[in-house]
């Protein structure tokens, strides 16, 4: 029998919850199928912080390289406001996709049709809508040196992020976005800022080389300057099929296209690295868009879709199994269709829990096996 080892990492606020209930239907799917899924636990963000003092321990870095895939809740909280930078929950995850080098992130927004009416944008705007937001992950503004605070010799202060990407950093995403494209609608736009930033010059060449020389013209390619990206992910976003950009902007861009779904508490993502030349595994992590939303957290409200798309992905891209994952695509979509509704997508009363959304997507499960 076909095993498959998953790493948890539960972190903070919602996280666990959400966690809790992606794991039900990883159960479920190691009762029904001739894959079985070892599962392990380790400690990331505030939780790690507590219990260690860093946000993510050496040991847990190193089961995360045994995994053949990592589930990652969420991470963050005011309780960690005052922590030292170094130490803060985001940390932990910044090192996971640093480390494992997890270039690609991939973030999915649909819109099912149950939910059509759901999202603060008018139905026929979203409906029907499919399209995938490419995001660099390990370079750009998150990484770039220096990054530091000084104090002048006046005592005034001064903050640095950089900015910085270099040649193969850009083509090797462009390749991957030109490859998705090709499983989809063909079409990839990217956005940067090369009006304003010697960066966003250099992605745009780099983008369009490597579209001309490497044999990517059966896709189209067009850039839009990310600024007007984001109105026209607002104004029109079905004209996109795969948006590729960098860290920063694909950060914002992914929140506002969250919303063209109903609510963040829908938005999977799947963050890879290069398959091994040798060996062809690639380190994968899976995780919602969505934050450790303090706010609701310990209340069992917590939309869990997200979280259960996310290991939809993972068994769609690190384990290859295509035809379960698009099961488990039809089981949210069937559930959704039947009424489940947490409280972000609800419109009047009557939302059901964390635990109640999960149970309505195994019963689907069931019925449809
Ligand atoms: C995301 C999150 C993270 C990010 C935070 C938690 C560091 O917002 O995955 O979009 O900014 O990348
Ligand atoms: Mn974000």
């Amino acid at each position: 029998m076909a095993s498959q080892n998953i790493l948890l990492l539960p972190g903070d606020g919602i996280g666990p919850e959400v966690t809790t209930a992606a794991q039900r239907v990883i159960d479920w799917f190691g009762r029904h199928g001739t894959t079985k899924f070892e599962i392990e636990s380790d400690l990331v963000g505030g939780a790690a912080y507590d219990a260690h003092g860093e946000a993510i321990t050496d040991a847990a870095v190193e089961r995360a390289f045994a995994a053949d895939a990592i589930l990652f809740g969420a991470v963050g909280g005011p309780k960690w406001d005052d922590v030292p930078y170094e130490h803060r929950p985001e940390a932990g995850l910044l090192r996971l996709r640093k480390d494992l080098d997890l270039f690609a992130n991939l973030r999915p927004a649909i819109c099912y049709p149950a939910l059509a009416n759901a999202s603060s944008l008018k139905k026929d705007v979203v409906e029907g809508l499919d399209i995938l937001i490419l995001r660099e992950l390990t370079g750009g503004t998150y990484f770039g040196e220096p990054k530091e605070i000084v104090t002048l010799e006046n005592g005034d202060k001064r903050a640095v992020d950089t900015q910085v990407y270099t040649t193969p950093e850009i083509a090797r995403i462009a390749r991957v976005a030109f490859e998705l494209a090709r499983t989809r609608s063909n079409k990839v736009t990217s956005m940067e800022k090369h009006n304003v930033m010697r960066s966003g010059v250099l992605w745009k060449e780099v983008v369009t080389q490597v579209h001309e020389t490497e044999g990517y013209d059966d896709v189209k390619l067009e850039h839009v300057l990310a600024d007007a990206g984001g109105m026209q992910l607002v104004r029109n976003p079905k004209q996109f099929d795969v948006i590729v950009t960098d860290n920063l902007f694909g950060d914002l861009l992914s929140d506002v296209a969250s919303m063209l779904t109903g609510s963040l508490g829908m938005l999977p993502s799947a963050s890879l690295g290069l398959p091994d030349e040798k060996t062809g595994k690639r380190y994968s992590l899976y995780e919602p868009v969505h934050g450790s939303a303090p706010d609701i957290s310990g209340k069992g409200v917590a939309n869990p879709i997200a979280m259960i798309a996310s290991f939809g992905m993972c068994l769609r891209y690190s384990f290859g199994m295509v035809s379960e994952a698009d099961m488990l695509d039809k089981a949210i979509s069937a559930a959704l269709a039947s009424g489940a509704r947490t409280g972000d997508i609800a419109d009047g009363g009557n939302a059901m829990g964390t635990t109640e959304m999960a149970d309505a997507i195994i019963a689907e499960l069931e019925s449809l096996a």
